[in-house]
């Protein structure tokens, strides 16, 4: 039987994701001892995909990896066709609205501009408040556009909120919480029940 391909967010999720693998009892020596390697075995039984958030969701998807685990900001953003299986409870943080200390976000009636690294999640935001918005998309380390006055406000994740503060930065309105979810391909769920349903049982008897 061919193992079950699990994709891994790389960095802190996918040593998490390790972490219950060892609790289960599974050898995790190659994965943590990968060099550069990409594509590694758990054991004889799950083999292990290491990529970006978003390309977890792709692989998952397209069915060429059964399961992944992914943050729930990068499946609000990216959406697709895929079972969310299980909140696995790490990777906590929350997407929040974030804007310059001194000033009244939703004071005046100017059109405000939003810096996001996540333009879907914003853009889903300020529908629900009802509230017309210029979204800018931006790559990472989104604190800068307000700081260069290229937004009013951002959207971003906010962990332990020191990026934030750091930067003259604060919450205005927290958007949404985040944790890492267990998601998995929609004909993988039906061909490999058996074995993914024993899997998910063994991460819900350690969560
Ligand atoms: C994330 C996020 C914030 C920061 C929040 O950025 O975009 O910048 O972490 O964490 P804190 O509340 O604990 O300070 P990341 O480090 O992933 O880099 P990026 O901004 O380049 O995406």
């Amino acid at each position: 039987m061919k193992p079950l391909r699990i994709a891994l967010t790389k960095g802190r999720l996918e040593s998490k994701t390790l972490d219950l693998f060892d609790q289960m009892g599974l050898d995790t020596s190659v994965v943590r001892n990968k060099g550069r390697r990409l594509i590694l075995p758990v054991g004889d039984s799950i083999e292990v995909v290491l990529a970006k958030a978003a390309d977890v969701i792709t692989y998952v998807e397209h069915g060429v990896c059964d399961l992944g685990v992914v943050g729930k900001d990068t499946i609000t953003e990216a959406g697709g066709s895929f079972y969310e299986l299980l909140d696995l409870g790490f990777g906590k943080c929350r997407f929040a609205l974030a804007a310059p200390k001194d000033k009244e976000f939703f004071g005046g009636y100017a059109t405000k501009t939003i810096a996001s690294k996540y333009p879907n999640v914003t853009a889903a935001y300020f529908a629900k408040k009802n509230m017309d918005v210029r979204i800018i998309k931006i790559e990472g380390s989104v604190e800068l556009a307000p700081l260069l006055d290229l937004a009013d406000g951002i959207v971003d994740i906010v962990e332990t909120g020191s990026t934030l503060k750091e930067n003259g930065l604060e919450v205005v309105e927290e958007v949404m919480p985040i944790s890492a979810r267990l998601i998995a391909n929609t004909a993988a769920l039906k061909l490999r029940k058996a074995e993914i349903e024993a899997l998910l049982d063994q991460f819900e008897k350690l969560l």
